[in-house]
This record gives C-alpha cells, sequence and structure tokens, in this order.
C-alpha cells in the first residue's frame, strides 16, 4: 500500500492505496464519493469524468497515485449539502436533461469545463464538448438545452 494525498472537493486527506487501483474505486470504496459513477470501466462511456486540476478526467482509467497530490473536483463539490444547486445543475433539473442519471454526473463535469472555457460556446461547441460522455436514456436534447440555458442565463448574469 502506498499513502497519496489527494484534495477532494476542497477537502485535502491522505489515504493508503494499491497501486493499481484506479481513482475511481479510490474516491468511492475509500473515501465514500459515490457522485462518481462508474459504468463501462474501460474509459468509453464519461460516467466517471471527474476534474483533476482543472481539468476533465476519467476516474476509471486514470490510477489513483497519478494523481497524487491532485486537486479533485466531483459532481458533490459542485453543491455540498445546504448550498443551492450550481447553475448548471439547475438547468438540468429545469430542462428535463436526465431520467435514470447515471451519466449526469459526469455530463455535468464535463459542461461545467466546457462553458469555464468557452463561456460563448455555440450549440455545435455544446455537443463536442459532450461527446466524450454517453447518456443512454435522454436523447441528448434536453442536455444541450440545459448546457445553453446555463450559458445564457451565465451571459446575462455578466451583461447586468
Ligand atoms: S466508467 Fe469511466 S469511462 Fe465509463
Ligand atoms: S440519464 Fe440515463 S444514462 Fe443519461
Amino acid at each position: 500500500m502506498l499513502p497519496i494525498t489527494l484534495t477532494v472537493d476542497g477537502a485535502r486527506t491522505t489515504v493508503e492505496v494499491e497501486p493499481r487501483e484506479t481513482l475511481a474505486d479510490v474516491l468511492r470504496d475509500r473515501l465514500g464519493v459515490y457522485g462518481v459513477r462508474v459504468a463501462c470501466g474501460e474509459g468509453h462511456c464519461g460516467a466517471c469524468t471527474i476534474q483533476l486540476d482543472g481539468a476533465t478526467a476519467r476516474a476509471c482509467t486514470l490510477l489513483a497515485v497519478q494523481a497524487d497530490g491532485g486537486a479533485i473536483r466531483t459532481v458533490e463539490g459542485m453543491a455540498p449539502t445546504g448550498a443551492p444547486l450550481h447553475p448548471l445543475q439547475a438547468a438540468f433539473v429545469a430542462e428535463h436533461a436526465l431520467q435514470c442519471g447515471f451519466c449526469t454526473a459526469g455530463m455535468l463535469m464535463s459542461a461545467e469545463e466546457l462553458l469555464r472555457e468557452r463561456p460563448q460556446a455555440s450549440d455545435d461547441e455544446i455537443r463536442a464538448g459532450l461527446a466524450g460522455n454517453l447518456c443512454r436514456c435522454t436523447g441528448y436534447q434536453g442536455i444541450v438545452r440545459a448546457v445553453r440555458r446555463a450559458r445564457d442565463e451565465a451571459n446575462e448574469g455578466e451583461a447586468r
């Protein structure tokens, strides 16, 4: 076992891990961050998407030791317990952008990075930005509408 230090949603922690353990397994099984989903477990679907040092990454194909010293953001950090929903989360609710919800955490992580880097993202850029996240339920229309809504609300806020 190796000790690694992670800052997860703002909380710094040291945890002992096996060298072969994925970041997804360590987040869920050792640190109780169940908002991180695992579906394919092979890097194909994007369900496990988190942000590592500000950039999206697939937690199922990253070894936990590779994230040693890193700052990890998960869906659980978007709206801590008792806090209002993050604007993207509220937009997903308003636009009915989820059904089973299994893809949602990863979608939100990718969408947050997209709008942070491209606040004026076009619809095509939104679709391209979410292309690595698969949804088996919604047909994507509500998800694209939700990201568009969050984009427009943020830009209206800036203009005021
Ligand atoms: S669970 Fe990680 S990409 Fe599918
Ligand atoms: S809401 Fe079910 S997979 Fe996307």
